[in-house]
């Protein structure tokens, strides 16, 4: 089947969907974003977070066929025309980045949590990324870099 969805602000079409294909296998196969990454394809560590109209989802768990229509954001899309995002920024400045893996995942779940929340304490920044899951940092730099894009938040 053919799906047609807007992608990072692009009308994009998708053929030869089959069915039960991943939203995740149509991003990174069909579309050209390997952004995204598949860990596990069961929903459980979140590096193939995505935003679905607004919200996140993992994508592996999204079938293609409902994205039909829909508007979805991924870590390709966080950056603008004047660069990295400030969550991105944050991410490399602090070290938070090691393999990388699960990167793309803890980026949109912080930069929606800072979207809902600019000023989370620890607790809220580690309930929001429970969902995410990383094997190489031990999760401090990550927090680091939450702290460190929540208080560029405030300050611009
Ligand atoms: S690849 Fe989707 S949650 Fe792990
Ligand atoms: S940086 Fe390797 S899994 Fe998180």
């Amino acid at each position: 089947m053919r799906i047609e969805l807007t992608v990072n602000g692009e009308r994009r079409e998708a053929d030869d969907v089959w069915e039960g294909e991943s939203l995740l296998y149509a991003l990174r196969e069909r579309l050209g974003l390997p952004g995204s990454k598949n860990a596990c394809e069961q929903g459980e560590c979140g590096s193939c977070t995505v935003y679905m109209d607004g919200v996140p989802v993992c994508s592996c768990l999204v079938a293609a066929g409902q994205a039909q229509g829909r508007e979805v954001t991924t870590v390709e899309g966080l950056a603008g025309d004047d660069g990295l995002d400030p969550v991105q920024q944050a991410f490399v400045e602090c070290g938070a980045v090691q393999c990388g893996f699960c990167t793309p995942g803890f980026l949109v779940s912080t930069h929606d949590l800072l979207a809902r929340n600019p000023s989370p304490s620890d607790p809220e920044i580690r309930e929001a990324l429970a969902g995410n899951l990383c094997r190489c940092t031990g999760y401090e730099k990550i927090l680091d870099a939450v702290r460190a894009a929540a208080s560029a938040g405030a300050q611009s």
